[in-house]
């Protein structure tokens, strides 16, 4: 039986990205079987949801879920939103460990950063007098289930973690402090330091070769991994994989749907194709096949760079200097 591969291209460069990451996986000898379907902005178009039901039943018995990003101003008008397609997805597959690492020259850090807790999930509304609330919530169980992955993660690495919060001002962060410190007595060899959000994010900037692991909850997460791509090449070279303790992974990069750059053939597919990468790892046990797609992107962004990262390549043409790299591995299919 062929392993099974959901692909949800999205919206703006979504699509665009997203086929290089099949010319890829279609180039690679595995025994896969890719279903693209509808989701986002492009869902609200043919049926008024982000997530159909039908998309949302793939992922759940797929082997993996590729996505290329979803949103745009043509859904920013109050009606459904193809950003809450995404949430609802995460919170119905429960991957709770968003894994985004950022590699320079100097630089090797990856945030761990909750996906399925915290102000996005927590009770909104608008009061009598026109207040409008969201909240962040978090029970202490989500801390302990995130925090051990962190712990994990970095003692197959440099072993530190630095937990980042607000608990000067905060309760969640207050808990989630005293939950990461109880936790890690379970990882005595791993070194815990704990940093506020807003200086955090300024030694990122600053030093960001100084950092290992950084846990942190689900919005301070999405902030900080848009930083540390930045710090270490941009968006476009940023990937991720969200994954729970069971069922499917989801495998996106960090950037969005670039409307600015959408329909112009010259997204950067690298931070996609690192996230086929993570896929190929982490959902299909391929740590061989992630290397070498690794390793084929590595010389790709030397010989055949796209606009973002200070060349001329289209998305293709990256891709097609991907393939050139990859096709003695391809030739063992
Ligand atoms: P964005 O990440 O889409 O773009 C930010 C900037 O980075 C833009 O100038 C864009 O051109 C550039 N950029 C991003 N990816 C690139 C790539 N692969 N190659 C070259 N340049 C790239 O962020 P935004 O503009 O704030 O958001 C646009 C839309 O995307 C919004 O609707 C937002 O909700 C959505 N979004 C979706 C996801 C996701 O699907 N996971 C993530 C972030 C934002
Ligand atoms: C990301 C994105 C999403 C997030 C949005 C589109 C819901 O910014 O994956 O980083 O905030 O998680
Ligand atoms: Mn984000």
């Amino acid at each position: 039986m062929p392993e099974r591969i959901v692909v949800l291209p999205g919206d703006g460069i979504g699509p665009e990205v997203a086929a290089e990451a099949v010319r890829v996986l279609e180039s690679l000898p595995l025994d896969v079987e890719i279903q693209t379907l509808p989701f986002g902005g492009a869902a609200i178009d043919v049926c008024g949801d982000p997530l159909p039901a039908d998309t949302l039943a793939a992922c759940r018995g797929a082997s993996a879920v590729l996505l290329g990003a979803v949103g745009g101003p043509q859904w920013d008008g109050g009606g459904a939103r193809p950003e809450q397609g995404l949430i609802d997805l995460r919170r119905a597959l429960d991957v709770y460990a968003n894994l985004r690492p950022a590699r320079a020259p100097g630089i090797d850090l990856i945030v761990v950063r909750e996906l399925v807790g915290g102000l996005y999930y927590g009770r909104r509304g608008v009061l009598d007098d026109g207040t409008v609330f969201d909240t962040c919530e978090y029970h202490p169980a989500q801390v302990e289930r995130i925090a051990r992955r962190g712990f994990a993660l970095a003692r197959s690495r440099r072993g530190r973690v630095l937990s980042v919060d607000k608990a000067n001002v905060l309760d969640t962060s207050r808990m989630w402090r005293r939950v990461v410190t109880e936790v890690t007595a379970e990882f005595p060899d791993v070194e815990l330091e704990h940093g506020l959000v807003d200086s955090v994010a300024m030694r990122l900037v600053t030093s960001p070769e100084e950092f290992d692991v950084i846990l942190t909850e689900n919005t301070f997460g999405d902030i900080l991994s848009d930083v540390a791509a930045a710090v270490t090449g941009g968006l476009g070279l940023a990937s991720s994989a969200s994954l729970g303790d069971a069922g499917p992974g989801i495998f996106e990069p960090v950037h969005g749907s670039a409307p600015d750059i959408a329909g112009a053939g010259v997204a950067n597919p690298a931070g996609m194709l690192r996230s086929v990468a993570l896929l190929l790892e982490h959902g299909l046990g391929r740590a061989d096949l992630a290397r070498a797609l690794d390793g084929a992107v590595e010389s790709a962004l030397a010989s055949s760079p796209t606009r973002d990262v200070g060349g001329s390549s289209s998305t293709s043409e990256f891709g097609d200097a991907v393939l050139a790299t990859l096709a003695p591995v391809a030739a063992s299919r």
